[in-house]
């Protein structure tokens, strides 16, 4: 699905070059494989070692660091981690050698003005847990590994070695599942990093909540459940709420956000067409595929759906809500039907990207990590706002 987005952006990019539009110059960065994270049993799910892409920093931005997380779903039993093993999310040999870096990740001051001369990383997801994981025993018969809580350790060691650990600024971010990781391990982060450095996480994306299908069933919670339990999370889900919730529920940001210390910012929809495709209307819940024109795109939706759509985003807004009254939790909730915005220059910052309070994603984000001003914003409902990238 990333191929395919990075195609389209590609293209749309292509079309604008085309009439003459401003448009950045594509940014390719080189893959880098940890393989010293390989002793420490810090590995993919089929035992390939981890790796990420680093565009390094310059002038003013040396001492800067943000460190981006991949997303791309779960595996929750071994037939569906097995699955994943073969794929470019769940080992290392299967990915993409370059990939293309834009909006939060542009080195250009142009499309990215407060992040483009800092360190740069997208470190690959191939763990199938939201690098949650930790199991010590290899199943003999899968040589599944379930390690992901290894690799997010492994990778914050390395780059503290190669320069992080003089960091001024660091960024702690992620998409999708990615961004569920910098939501549950953004205290942990802050904890590896020298004490003088300015510790910010940003979640993209990663507010997955806890509602049940159309038909009534608690799908993501069971999900969520056998995530945890296939892959030994609990250790590495924070303790504030494991001590009070079975750790199934602390994969849910609603029930860790408030706790969380270190300053975190959310830029979420509030109808995030993930959540909308996968939690309230998951194939099973619709076997006669009465929505599968809906969800591909809400236009499409009738009036029933849009009134159960609406409902998702009251839900939304109530689980997020936890985190009000916190001068130092920012939010960015648009009502755009979409799926992580901040590493696509279109939804970051362009000319016609989504704006809540006459104010685009990357202007948010960067005002609110400079303390510039505090940022807590909720758009009013769809389909009110016309800057809204529709996926
Ligand atoms: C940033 O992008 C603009 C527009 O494409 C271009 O003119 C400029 O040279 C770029 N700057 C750098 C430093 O690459
Ligand atoms: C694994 O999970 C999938 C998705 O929830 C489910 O359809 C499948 O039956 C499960 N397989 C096993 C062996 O439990
Ligand atoms: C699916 O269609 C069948 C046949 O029309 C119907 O009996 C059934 O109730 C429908 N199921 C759902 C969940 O709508
Ligand atoms: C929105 O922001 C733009 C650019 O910052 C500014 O020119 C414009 O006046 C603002 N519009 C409103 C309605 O505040």
């Amino acid at each position: 699905m990333d191929q395919l987005l990075s195609l389209v952006i590609c293209t749309l990019l292509l079309l604008k070059a085309a009439e003459g539009v401003t448009v950045p110059m594509e940014l390719g960065v080189p893959i880098t494989y940890l393989q010293s994270a390989v002793a420490n049993g810090a590995v993919c799910l089929d035992g390939s070692p981890p790796a990420y892409h680093f565009d390094k920093g310059f002038e003013g931005g040396i001492d800067n660091w943000i460190l981006h997380f991949e997303g791309g779903a779960w595996c929750n039993n071994a037939t569906n981690c097995l699955a994943r093993a073969d794929t470019n999310r769940g080992s290392s040999k299967k990915m993409e050698t370059t990939l293309i870096f834009s909006g939060i990740f542009s080195n250009n001051k142009t499309f990215n003005p407060d992040f483009y001369n800092w360190n740069r990383i997208m470190v690959r997801y191939c763990d199938g847990s939201s690098f949650t994981g930790d199991v010590e025993a290899v199943d003999p018969a899968t040589n599944l590994h379930y390690r992901g809580g290894r690799i997010f350790v492994a990778v914050i060691e390395d780059l503290l070695a190669k320069g992080m650990k003089n960091a001024k600024n660091a960024i702690l971010s992620g998409c999708s599942a990615g961004g569920l990781t910098t939501i549950l391990h953004c205290d942990r982060f802050k904890t590896l990093l020298p004490s003088a450095t300015k510790v910010k996480c940003v979640s993209d994306a990663g507010y997955f909540i806890n509602v049940k299908t159309i038909s009534g069933s608690p799908y993501i919670e069971q999900f969520y459940n056998q995530v945890v339990q296939t892959h030994g999370s609990a250790k590495n889900l924070p303790s504030s709420c494991t001590s009070r919730l079975s750790p199934g529920l602390c994969f849910f940001p609603e029930n860790v956000a408030a706790d969380i210390t270190t300053p975190i910012f959310f830029v979420n929809a509030a109808y995030d067409s993930w959540q909308i495709r996968n939690i309230l209307v998951p194939d099973v819940a619709d076997p006669n595929g009465t929505w599968t024109n809906c969800k591909r795109d809400i236009i499409k939706c009738s009036p029933n759906q849009l009134t159960t759509i609406q409902g998702f985003r009251t839900d939304f807004l109530k689980a997020i809500s936890v985190i009000n009254n916190c001068p130092s939790k920012g939010a960015f909730i648009d009502s755009c039907y979409s799926h992580c915005q901040t590493g696509g220059q279109e939804t970051w910052m362009s000319n016609d990207s989504p704006l809540v309070a006459n104010t685009t994603i990357a202007k948010a984000v960067g005002d609110w990590y400079f303390e510039r001003r505090t940022f807590h914003q909720i758009d009013c409902p769809y389909p009110c706002n016309p800057t809204c990238h529709n996926s």
